[in-house]
This record gives C-alpha cells, structure tokens and sequence, in this order.
C-alpha cells in the first residue's frame, strides 16, 4: 500500500508527465474556506431538504422560503477568500500545467485565486437573473432587503444565476466541459461526491478516453476504486500545494 507521500509523488509525475490535465471540483474544495458542502454529515443538505430547496419547482413555488436559504449561501460565499487548494490550482495552470478547472461550485473562489480557465458547469452567485424576462445584475450589492429581490425591468422575480435541480447546464458550459475531458490525460477530481449528473459523467468520459483519474477526497466516493486510479485521502487545502511543491521540484 502506498502512503499519501507516495501517493503525492505519483500525482506530480503523472501531471509532469500528461499533455494536458484538467481538475473537476466541488463543494468539498471550498470548505476550507468556511463554505460548507451539500452531504457531509454537517453539508447544507443535513439542514435543508434538497426537494424543497433546491429544484427549480421549489423556488417557483416558494421563491420567500428558497431565498431564505439562498441568502445565507451568497452571504458566506460573497464574503469567503479562496483557500490554498484553489491557489494550488490556479499555480498550477500559471506553470503551463493544467488547462482548465471544470467547477460545480459556484463561489467564483476558482476565479478569485488566479485560475484563468474555469468552466462553471452549474452557473454562480455572482449574477443574479430575472426568471420572467432574462434581465441580469451583479450580486455584489445586492442589500438583501427585500426577499424575494426583484427584476428592476419587469418587477419579476430574481435568482442567482446557478443551475437548480431540473434546469439545463449552460449549454457552452457543458459543451467545453465534455471536450476538456474527452481530450485530457489526466483530471484531479477534487472534493466532489460526484453523483450529481451530468456533472458526474466528466470523470467517467475522460477515464473512459483513457485518463488517468486522481482523485482528491476527505472521503472515498463512488468513483474510488473503480473510475479512480486512486485516492489521496485528506483535506485538498493540504494536499494540493504538497502536490505542487512536488511539481516544481520535478520540473528542474
Ligand atoms: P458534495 O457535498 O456532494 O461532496 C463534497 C465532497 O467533498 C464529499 O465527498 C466530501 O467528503 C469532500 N470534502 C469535504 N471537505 C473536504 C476537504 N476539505 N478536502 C477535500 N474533500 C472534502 O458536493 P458536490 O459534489 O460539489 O448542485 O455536489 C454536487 C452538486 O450537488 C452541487 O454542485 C450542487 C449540489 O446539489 C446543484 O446545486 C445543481
Ligand atoms: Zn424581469
């Protein structure tokens, strides 16, 4: 059995030694940041039901109740900094090393840190838009004093510009997304229990392309030990920049 140092050297030669790697995150990159994740024991998913929450049906029906849960996410994600696993990434991508970061998250902490080339593959918090006719706005100062917040064009109802339960994926997202992992080599798929499709299928196209698949994980998922080659176990905030530093190294 290989330790997490072994399991950390292999990972910094397999990405010394691909043409191109790409990284898939989750919520699970962003806790380190005070975020918390959707199915860890203390996730946002402990506290709210997902039915009544998070499909799109919900928040058209009880768009008051939804938003209620909505501003405490865009509060704590608006104000959160990006932690060291976000910076590790974009670092990696500054050294000419990874093509894209593929995100469910929808934090923009990927962005904040540097990376260049993120795909947001379930939208972000930081636009608003208005469910009637369209019209967008900047969350940044959004007073939150009146719940639900309204469409300054058509008085309509506004939510934040992210992909709800029973909504489409932003077709470019998407499209760039499933080209990234058809023509990877290797993708770090990092703190996402990845059973949320289509999301999901990005780990399992690029294996199924031959990829190798590292995987970057508090927890074991359904991807360890089928779809992943293996498992660095712990927190990404540490082990990304381990990673890197490893990289470096590599690289004179
Ligand atoms: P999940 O909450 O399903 O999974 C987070 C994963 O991160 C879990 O496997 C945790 O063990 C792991 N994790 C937690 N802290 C970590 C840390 N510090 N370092 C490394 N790993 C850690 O979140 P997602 O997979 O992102 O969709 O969830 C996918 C989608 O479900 C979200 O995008 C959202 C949600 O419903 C929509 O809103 C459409
Ligand atoms: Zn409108």
């Amino acid at each position: 059995m290989e330790g997490l140092s072994q399991l950390i050297d292999r990972a910094a030669k397999d990405i010394l030694s691909s043409r191109k790697t790409i990284a898939f995150t989750g919520a699970g990159i962003s806790v380190e940041s005070g975020i918390p994740d959707f199915r860890s024991a203390d996730g946002l998913w402990s506290r709210y039901d997902p039915d009544e929450y998070a499909h799109i049906s919900a928040f058209r029906a009880n768009p008051e109740k939804v938003w209620r849960m909505l501003k405490e996410m865009m509060e704590l994600t608006l104000g959160a900094e990006p932690n060291p696993a976000h910076r590790a990434l974009a670092e990696l991508e500054e050294m000419g090393l990874l093509s894209s970061v593929i995100t469910q998250n929808v934090d923009g902490l990927h962005q904040r840190a540097g990376s260049k080339n993120v795909i947001e593959f379930h939208g972000t918090n930081d636009y608003l838009v208005c469910i009637r006719c369209g019209w967008r706005r900047e969350s940044k100062d959004l007073s939150f004093d009146e719940i639900p917040p309204r469409c300054e064009k058509c008085g309509f109802i506004l939510k934040p510009d992210v992909v709800f339960f029973g909504e489409p994926i932003p077709p470019e997202a998407q499209r760039r997304a499933f080209e990234e992992a058809r023509t990877c080599d290797v993708v770090l798929v990092i703190g996402t229990s990845a059973v949320v499709f289509p999301a999901g299928e990005i780990p399992i196209v690029a294996k199924r392309r031959g990829a190798k698949v590292v995987e970057i994980n508090k927890e074991s998922t359904v991807l360890t030990g089928s779809i992943s080659d293996y498992l660095l176990q712990g927190k990404a905030g540490e082990i990304l920049p381990r990673i890197v530093e490893k990289v470096r190294e590599g690289m004179h």
